[in-house]
């Protein structure tokens, strides 16, 4: 094999830091210093060549040599590590046959002929030199800026133009296909006077009830600029999220009612809601559950700098959290997520606290029901409304609840505010049909966040004091 040219400072630097990575996740076996990505391939590769199959150590290697970054003048560095990362292939947990792979790289190397892995690095060269040449021809007179700038302006009103014409004609579409919004608008009304209002914090200046920031872990106010603070510069925005922080904290507490239980926040982010929850509720155990590795990251940078106990981070889906609990929050779950929580709050018999974020995709979910002509469809979640609705009407709510014209009296705004309130009803109506005692509100104040509704859910059977 053709040997490998030294690599740059940096890269070694970059490997060493993934060697540390490797030496974590495999401490006991692999404790010897790499010097570059090559030799942590190559090691990878015997070791699993002598040992039983390792995720972590293949994981590692992959991650390796995904970070190679090799220039093509580097052709022998990059058939070395052509070759190596074909050899780690072949312990793919999925299989793939790399004999082939394998094959046509030896054959490059041996002709010299190697293909770029890399091809966005071709790209950025191409754009380069694109710009060089732009540059070339405005100094000679060949391009008039002012001249392509007029004609950009003008091409962008007709494109505005074409797009709120657009708009236009789906809003009066959907519009027409919703009649029966309207015929709904008293049983709406009816429901929202049937539930209770939960009790929030309201303009919390003067609440005696109000939480004690100073006694919040630094980290976790959310105008704390250290890295994994909450990072909100602008101090309204800091207060605004204050307030909802503290409107949760009222509720929570009307559902925990000093006892020892387990909390679930569904969609958690980074916590900026529910670590300074686990601050005021020290007594009940949470679990942040997200399915972003970036949020449980920060997340746990938060958990150990903040000295919390009672947290536990758990990366994956909703639907992947399995174990029982006893009470589940949703801050602004996006879109059919927030029905997932719900759902698994059910099964578990948990209470829940909901404020529901955008409508978001939830249409896709009832298209494929129509199309899959589901015999019980998740949607309307409630039988109250899949007895006043037809599932096509369902889905033109579901599109018109997501929709935005800029507001206005009599304008598509008003009807989007309606339908979402109508699917807000829907799910409070399914909680009552489950047992539950429900109550639906506005945070308060409401100008705290503009998603600002709140379904809140008290199990049927009070859960025993853990
Ligand atoms: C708008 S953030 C809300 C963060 C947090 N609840 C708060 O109040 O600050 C929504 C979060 O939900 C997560 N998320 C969306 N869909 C999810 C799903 N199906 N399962 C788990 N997490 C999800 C996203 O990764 C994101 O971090």
């Amino acid at each position: 094999m053709t040997s490998v040219q030294p690599l740059e400072d940096d890269r070694d630097l970059l490997c060493k830091e993934i060697l540390a990575l490797t030496c974590t996740l495999q401490a006991d076996t692999i404790t010897e210093n790499f010097d570059t990505p090559k030799n942590l391939l190559i090691k990878t590769t015997k070791y699993l060549t002598v040992h039983p199959f390792s995720s972590e150590v293949y994981n590692a290697g992959l991650y390796a040599s995904s970070r190679l970054h090799l220039p093509e003048s580097a052709s022998h560095s990059l058939a070395n590590i052509q070759y190596l990362q074909a050899q780690l292939l072949r312990f793919s947990p999925e299989g793939p046959d790399a004999s082939g792979y394998i094959a046509k790289l030896e054959e490059a190397v041996k002709t010299g002929v190697l293909a770029n892995p890399h091809a966005t690095t071709k790209r950025k060269v191409q754009l380069k030199r694109e710009k060089e040449l732009r540059e070339m021809k405005i100094a000679a007179g060949m391009i008039d800026v002012e001249q392509e700038e007029r004609v950009e302006r003008v091409a962008m009103e007709v494109k505005e133009e074409r797009s709120a014409h657009h708009k236009r004609r789906k809003v009066r579409k959907l519009q027409s296909k919703i009649s029966s919004l309207t015929s709904l608008e008293a049983d709406v009304s009816n429901l929202i006077s049937a539930y209770a209002t939960p009790q929030l914090c309201g303009d919390c200046t003067n609440d005696p009830s109000r939480v004690d920031w100073s006694k919040v872990p630094s980290i976790l106010q959310p105008s704390a600029e250290e890295e994994g603070g909450g990072g909100i510069k602008d101090p309204e925005r800091a207060e605004r999220k204050k307030s909802q922080v503290e409107s949760l904290r009222v509720v929570l507490d009307s559902v925990v009612l000093g006892r020892s239980l387990n909390v679930v926040d569904f969609g958690s982010g980074s916590g900026n809601s529910s670590l300074v929850l686990a601050s005021l509720f020290p007594s009940c155990n949470f679990t942040l559950v997200d399915s972003k590795p970036s949020c449980i990251s920060i997340l746990k940078t938060r958990i150990a700098t903040s000295g919390l106990t009672n947290v536990t981070p758990f990366l994956g889906d909703v639907m992947d959290y399995k174990n029982p609990f006893d009470v589940g929050i949703a801050i602004h779950l996006c879109g059919e997520a927030t029905d997932l929580a719900m759902k698994s709050c059910i099964a578990n018999r948990a209470s829940f606290v909901l404020v529901p974020c955008c409508v978001g995709k939830i249409h896709k979910v009832v298209q494929s029901q129509i199309d899959a002509n589901v015999e019980t469809p998740d949607y309307p979640r409630s039988s109250w409304l899949k007895s006043k609705l037809p599932m096509t009407d369902y889905l033109s709510l579901t599109r018109v609840a997501d929709f935005s014209d800029g507001g206005g009296e009599g304008s598509h705004s008003e009807v989007a505010e309606k339908s979402k309130v109508l699917i807000d009803m829907d799910r409070a109506r399914r909680g009552e049909e489950e047992g539950y005692k429900m109550q639906v509100g506005k945070l308060e104040p409401r100008t705290c966040s503009v998603k600002n509704d709140i379904i809140v859910g008290q199990a049927p059977l009070a859960p025993e004091t853990k």
